[in-house]
């Protein structure tokens, strides 16, 4: 029997993104985004409020970054959900965490927070709030890497999970994907 929990969105998993921007002082900030994810090979899409200073400051830079949230970092993740830009003008460095400028675009990225994509902005629906971004390249901190490839147990990501408000750990592997389905070819 199903149990209907009515208009929710609920989907496991969800990531936690960590997003970063300059504003037009200079001033590196962070914010968390669930409600997003990958919508082309290089495409992204998030849904984000106009209020958040995010917003302003993609709007005004056009280049954004894009980073996976992990366990070690996951008390600064979720600070960065829960405080504004708008108040707190150096909201990395007060999480402990350290800002550094991208290789490619004007926008700052995490230290310690070793998978980032640099995006540049595509469109904002100031309707939908809902931003795409243009993926221009991917930093990866050679930490996470074993034989060349991200190895998820050095990753550590976190999903958001929305229906008990917590995050969890992204981790095991189950299966080959494109493979294991092949077994039920008749
Ligand atoms: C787990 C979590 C997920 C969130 N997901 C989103 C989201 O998908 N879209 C959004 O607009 N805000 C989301 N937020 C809220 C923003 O992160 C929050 O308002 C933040 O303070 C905005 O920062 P800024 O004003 O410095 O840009 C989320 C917050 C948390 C804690």
């Amino acid at each position: 029997m199903r149990v209907k929990f009515g208009k929710k969105p609920l989907l496991y998993t969800q990531p936690v993104l960590i997003i970063c921007t300059y504003d037009r002082e200079g001033n590196a900030d962070a914010m968390n985004a669930a409600w997003g994810g990958i919508s082309d090979y290089d495409e992204i899409s998030i849904s984000l409020s106009k209020g958040h200073k995010t917003v302003q400051n993609i709007l005004d830079k056009k280049v954004f970054t894009v980073s996976v949230a992990t366990k070690t970092q996951v008390a600064a993740c979720d600070y960065f959900g829960i405080v504004s830009g708008h108040q707190v003008k150096d909201k990395i460095t007060s999480a402990g965490l350290t800002a550094l400028k991208c290789p490619d675009i004007d926008a700052p990225y995490i230290k310690e927070l070793p998978l980032t994509i640099e995006c540049r902005l595509e469109s904002y629906d100031l309707e939908k709030e809902i931003l795409k971004g243009k993926i221009v390249d991917t930093l990866i901190d050679e930490c996470i890497l074993t034989d060349d490839r991200i190895d998820p147990n050095k990753l550590e990501a976190i999903s958001f999970d929305s229906a008990n408000s917590s995050y969890l750990l992204v981790k095991e592997k189950v299966a080959d994907a494109f493979k294991i389905g092949r077994t039920l070819i008749k």
